[in-house]
């Protein structure tokens, strides 16, 4: 398996309705190829974990890049790995916002908490607490 991660920037028409129009066929296709993973969304960028085999891993992410709701889509890291982290989700997903700061930390922690990789998870952790402070 594979695990990749990328950053990118939301244009102007997302709002939350349309991030939940995302996650629902993000969880449609990600079930059906055996892709699992997590969004975070603050409002203006997302950070995506993928992970699953190879060839589905990539061809989501190439699907992903394309698409015009985001932009400057940066691939932050992308590994083999044995275990998955974010197993039982098809998508997990947290919006990342300023209000209830800690308990976002929180959320965002627990959503972490199986991932092996300590760069990963404080890129994870690190997203959700800037956010929190800004
Ligand atoms: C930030 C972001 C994350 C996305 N994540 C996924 C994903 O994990 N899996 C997926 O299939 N599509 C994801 N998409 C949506 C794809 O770009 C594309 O719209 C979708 O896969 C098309 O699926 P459909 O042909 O079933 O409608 C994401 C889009 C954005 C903007």
């Amino acid at each position: 398996m594979i695990q990749l991660t990328y950053i990118s920037s939301a244009t102007a028409t997302v709002n939350d309705a349309e991030v939940q129009t995302i996650l629902t066929a993000s969880r449609r296709n990600n079930a059906a190829a055996g892709v699992t993973g997590l969004l975070l969304y603050d409002g203006r960028r997302f950070l995506q974990a993928l992970e699953g085999e190879p060839v589905l891993v990539n061809r989501t992410y190439e699907r992903i890049k394309a698409d015009p709701r985001h932009r400057a889509v940066v691939l932050l890291s992308s590994k083999d790995t044995t275990e998955r982290s974010f197993g039982e989700w098809a998508m997990a997903a947290q919006k990342v916002a300023t209000a209830r700061a800690s308990d976002m930390a929180t959320l965002v922690d627990e959503l972490t908490a199986g991932v092996a990789d300590a760069n990963i998870r404080e890129l994870f952790r690190g997203f959700a607490r800037v956010r929190a402070a800004a």
